[in-house]
């Protein structure tokens, strides 16, 4: 059944969906992303939001995952071993630099990012470029496709538009492609249009379950995934 209301906690969701334990990320990986919100915290309690993301580069166009998203995404994709990730949304490159950590012991592993921003990415550290593979400067409807002829994620980080259309056109073409195994996170998922989206796009009869992962962060981050049924035992 799929259940928009459902919250695990992570602990319980990689421990269920994987058999896993929650694994943290390196500091240096996580470092941007606290200090991004430390800063914007600092700044609010003297300025209106609008005035802060006028401001600061860091806030002028987007937002970045919340830390405790960023925790997640890392324990989540860990815990998968996906052999190739999609992110929709890469913004200055905060969470493609998470998603990259997460896979850098991994052989031969990718994470494609797709972001119609044209300076998309700038702030990814050269360590982890070697496992990142930058699309910028289009939609990502028309940037996905090529790629897709030729590569299929099983981890798909869906953060760029949070509009009941933009979610639902990129789980079209990304969903139906992805294996039995496949973990798809939103982020946004307090937005009920994103919410409406997967349960309307990633339905029961395919595999698909849907879940909240609970957390510090307003912005919440959802998850889709279907494990590939075990062959039962002979008699
Ligand atoms: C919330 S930010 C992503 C933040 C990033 N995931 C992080 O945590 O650091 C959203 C990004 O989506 C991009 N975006 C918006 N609409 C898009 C589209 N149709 N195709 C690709 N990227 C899009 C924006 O340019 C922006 O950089």
């Amino acid at each position: 059944m799929i259940d928009d209301q459902a919250v695990v906690s992570l602990t319980a969701f990689v421990r269920d969906a994987f058999g896993a334990t929650v694994t943290e990320p390196p500091a240096d990986a996580l470092a941007p992303m606290v200090r991004l919100l430390e800063r914007e915290t600092r700044l609010r309690r003297w300025l209106p939001a609008w005035i802060v993301r006028r401001l600061d580069a860091g806030f002028a166009r987007s937002n970045t995952v919340h830390p405790d998203t960023a925790r997640a995404l890392f324990a989540i994709v860990r815990a998968a071993q996906p052999r190739i990730v999609f992110e929709t949304g890469t913004y200055w490159g905060f969470s493609t630099s998470i998603l990259a950590a997460a896979v850098r012991e991994a052989q031969g592993t990718a994470v494609h990012t797709f972001d119609l921003y044209p300076k998309a990415g700038a702030h990814i550290a050269q360590a982890l470029r070697p496992w990142i593979v930058v699309h910028r400067g289009q939609p990502s409807v028309a940037s996905m496709p090529p790629v897709l002829e030729t590569t299929v994620p099983d981890v798909f980080f869906q953060d760029s538009r949070h509009d009941y259309d933009g979610v639902r056109d990129e789980l079209i073409l990304v969903a139906p492609r992805m294996p039995a195994n496949a973990v798809i996170l939103f982020h946004d998922w307090v937005d009920a249009q994103v919410r409406r989206a997967a349960m309307d796009h990633l339905p029961a009869a395919d595999g698909w379950r849907l879940t909240r992962i609970a957390g510090e962060d307003p912005q919440q981050l959802g998850v889709a995934w279907r494990r590939a049924a075990r062959a039962e035992s002979a008699l």
